[in-house]
């Protein structure tokens, strides 16, 4: 007898395009699923900015008790012109993150043929870049507060916190990845140890040690401003590049937009030792300047969602979805205006559901 798998997922389309791209990756990820052993469920949370302005807070007391019940999370975006951004941020996304410990923010950028680098001469999968970027600690711990809040002395204090814990683990992480994907066995470290003489240089040592232990596997480190300049002159270098919270970020966006553009970058939330669902989102934002236009590019949310199968043990789907999404890029099928074409979200995801059932 056929045992079906079911798959509960809390779905977090968030606010803006994420309303928008969220539905559109659900509709791929169910057909995908069609005539497979495998049922994702997925469960609905209305939590975001609408909820904020019902609530009074972003989600509810126990969200991080009723995410944890799931066996993954697919997050849309979070913002809102009207709130600012830090009342959002820190009331949604970067406590699950922290809340159910998802270290590591795995971020991959290709350059998928049919689609344009902003960089010249760039050949389709000659950028194959994953930015491993740790997610916990750093640049974004919730460490510091205000002192003569608001007088005309106000202080702000802001502290990174860098931890051997915390270092190691994603420093690990990025070499296991570096092995697993096989292409070019490299990990470049990205600090700013020469200014930040504190946590990055302990973040350097750690990096150093952990290097060590994995003599198959080259090991680079660069300073963020170098790197910066590198992503750009030779991004093709790189394999696997870690990086702390904020420079993970920032070269995130960098190597989506030399990959071809944001809209189409996914992003995995992982607690690699599974003690937690990961969370799957698209790198881009909630986008107010084209929300409720329908012009939103879908794939990076697409692909997050085909990350999130993989995550769950589901290869063989998620390379078909990643499959039909290349296919639509290299056919330049359907492209939205950020790609350079003219279709709508819905028309993008008629294409790659074309390209799905073809390939049954
Ligand atoms: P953004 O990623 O929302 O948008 C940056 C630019 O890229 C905009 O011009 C936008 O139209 C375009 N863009 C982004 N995604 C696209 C897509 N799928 N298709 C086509 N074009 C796309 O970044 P922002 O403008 O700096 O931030 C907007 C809001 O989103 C802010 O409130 C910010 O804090 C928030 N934000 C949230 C997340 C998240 O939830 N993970 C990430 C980044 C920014
Ligand atoms: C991202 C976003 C978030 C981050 C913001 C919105 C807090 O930019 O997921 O890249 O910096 O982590
Ligand atoms: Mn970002």
């Amino acid at each position: 007898m056929l045992t079906m798998r079911t798959l509960s997922i809390a779905l977090l389309p968030g606010d803006g395009i994420g309303l928008e791209v969220t539905p559109a990756a659900r509709r791929v990820l169910e057909q995908a699923c069609d005539g497979e052993d495998l049922r994702p469920e997925f469960v609905y949370y209305d939590w975001g900015s609408e909820y904020y302005f019902r609530h009074g807070a972003m989600m509810p007391v126990d969200a991080l008790e009723r995410l944890r019940v799931h066996d993954a999370i697919l997050l849309g975006a979070v913002g809102h012109p009207d709130i600012p951004d830090h009342i959002t941020l820190h009331g949604l996304l970067l406590p699950i993150r922290r809340g159910l410990d998802l270290y590591a923010n795995v971020r991959p950028a290709y350059l998928y043929p049919g689609v344009r680098s902003p960089l010249a001469g760039c050949e389709a999968g000659s950028i194959d870049m994953v930015v491993v970027r740790e997610n916990t600690e750093g640049e974004y711990a919730p460490v510091g507060g205000f002192v003569y809040h608001h007088m005309a002395e106000e202080t702000a204090i802001q502290t990174a916190v860098f931890t051997r814990h915390g270092c190691e683990r994603i420093i690990r992480h990025a070499f296991e990845l570096a092995r697993r994907r096989n292409r070019k066995r490299r990990v470049t470290s990205i600090t700013k140890s020469n200014a930040q003489a504190y946590g990055m240089v302990l973040w350097d040592r750690v990096f150093r040690i952990v290097a060590s232990e994995y003599p198959d596997i080259a090991a680079d480190s660069l300073l963020v401003d170098a790197a910066a300049m590198d992503f750009v002159r030779r991004p093709a270098h790189f394999d696997v590049v870690v990086a702390s919270n904020l420079f993970g970020d920032i070269l995130s966006d960098l190597a989506a937009i030399v990959a071809g553009g944001i809209g189409l970058a996914p992003s995995a939330n992982l607690d690699p030792q599974r003690r937690n669902p990961g969370l799957f989102e698209p790198v881009h934002g909630s986008a107010p300047d084209i929300a409720g236009k329908g012009s939103a590019n879908p794939l990076g949310c697409v692909l997050a969602a085909a990350m999130m199968l993989d995550h769950l043990g589901e290869g063989r789907i998620a390379a078909r979805m990643e499959g039909a999404v290349r296919a639509v890029l290299a056919g330049g099928e359907a492209l939205t205006p950020d790609l350079g074409g003219s279709a709508t979200t819905a028309e993008t995801v008629a294409a790659v559901e074309r390209r799905l059932a073809a390939d049954r």
